[in-house]
């Protein structure tokens, strides 16, 4: 683990002119990883949100606009939405891929032109493999299966058993494919590392390929990769390990806590699997929930999937991100003074105020980066959250 338990400082911060305690969500956090330390600035993580917004996998001018103005959150950490480690394994046709030198020039030069507009941030993308979740229309369009003879793809999973029962089964991968689906992932990891990301989400949550390999509700094979815990979590493994091989910088995998089904993948499972990736050499865990069946009872509340990570984090020892409407900084706050994860993710919260990590900040007393011609819009209240050197003048 990085900073395991974070004691509070008492620290002097010339700009706020007293003495005060850094609060958690402000102290910095350090992953470890093969080819070198990763610092973030804080322990608030931009968690990774499908735009839907590419055609053929590109990100284009709505990335640019999106991802700029998520540098310029004050964030410790940006995640860039699921992106396909190949065309088949986009959820929708607009889901953003990393499948060849066409996608990764259009992702290098976005993300790059985004960075120019912002403070250094460090970037994480989510390498995903939708299963048979994918051929899905966008939300917007209801998010239902597209059929093959409607312009939708075949699916794939770890067997023939479709997501809802109405739908066509999605087809169960040989073993053939199953080394296609490892290589695409360690090309696609390959490809990030090329084009400057500083690390790599391994998407096993939400009812996705990996995951359906995970649960024995959508894994009901019979060979290597289906039936006992240690065949059910070997895909995982066997992509993180192609991964890290391809990949020297920061790695991590969002699992689901658990499918709220019984009889389905449990917190205990994760605990485990947690294990086993702390072991491989994971620099941290991701903890949501379900996805995987229709079936699922999700008791959704503030923090409602903190309880997962805490007990993920207890068990395996390996860094891990707590999420799940976590909305306000005192809450986030708790969370990491609690001990209950070592830094918080939060999605919807920040579409909704790209400037959260400031809002925490002058909540906190916390300190944020900021380009200079966003400096005079300070409100009193705020205090000195750009530092102190942030000074301006006019004559
Ligand atoms: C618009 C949108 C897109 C999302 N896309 C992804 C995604 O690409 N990968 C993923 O693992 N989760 C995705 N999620 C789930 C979020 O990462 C997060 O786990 C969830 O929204 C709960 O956190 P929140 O309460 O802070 O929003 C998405 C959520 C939203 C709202």
């Amino acid at each position: 683990m990085g900073q395991a338990s974070i004691p509070c400082r008492v620290a002097y911060v010339a700009a706020h002119n007293c003495c005060y305690t850094v609060s958690h969500l402000f102290t910095p956090f350090t992953f470890q990883a093969p080819a070198g330390p990763l610092t973030l600035p804080n322990r608030i993580v931009i968690a990774p949100m499908c735009q839907y917004a590419s055609q053929e996998g590109q990100a284009n001018d709505w990335h640019l606009a999106h991802w700029a103005q998520l540098l310029n959150s004050g964030a410790g950490m940006l995640t860039l939405e699921a992106t396909a480690v190949s065309p088949e394994a986009r959820i929708t046709p607009g889901c953003l891929g990393l499948w060849d030198d066409v996608t990764a020039a259009a992702l290098k030069d976005i993300l790059q032109r985004a960075r120019r507009l912002a403070p250094p941030m460090p970037v994480c993308i989510q390498l995903a493999h939708a299963g048979r979740k994918a051929s899905s229309e966008v939300p917007w369009r209801g998010g239902q299966l597209i059929p093959l003879e409607a312009g939708g793809w075949q699916t794939w999973g770890p067997s023939a058993l479709p997501h809802l029962p109405q739908e066509a089964a999605p087809k169960a991968l040989s073993l053939e494919g199953i080394a296609k689906v490892r290589s695409d992932f360690a090309e696609a990891a390959r490809r990030s590392a090329e084009i400057g990301i500083d690390a790599i989400e391994l998407h096993a949550a939400h009812g996705y390929l990996l995951h359906q390999f995970l649960s024995p509700l959508a894994n009901q094979r019979q060979d290597a990769y289906g039936g006992s815990f240690e065949n059910r979590i070997r895909l995982t493994l066997e992509v993180f390990d192609d991964v890290r091989r391809s990949f020297g910088g920061t790695l991590g995998v969002r699992i689901s806590g658990t499918d709220w089904v019984d009889g389905g993948w449990s917190i205990d499972e994760s605990a485990e699997l947690a294990r086993h990736l702390k072991d491989r050499g994971a620099q941290f865990v991701h903890i949501s929930s379900g996805g995987v069946s229709p079936l699922q009872k999700i008791a959704l509340g503030p923090e409602y999937q903190v309880p997962l990570a805490k007990a993920v984090r207890e068990r395996s020892g390996l860094a891990t991100f707590a999420v799940g409407l976590i909305t306000d900084a005192q809450q986030a706050e708790g969370v990491l003074a609690r001990g209950d994860a070592d830094l918080v993710a939060l999605a919807r919260a920040f579409l909704y105020n790209p400037r959260w990590g400031w809002s925490a900040a002058a909540a906190l007393k916390g300190q944020v980066q900021a380009h200079p011609p966003y400096w005079r819009c300070l409100p009193k209240e705020a205090g000195p959250i750009f530092g102190p050197d942030a000074r301006i003048g006019m004559r």
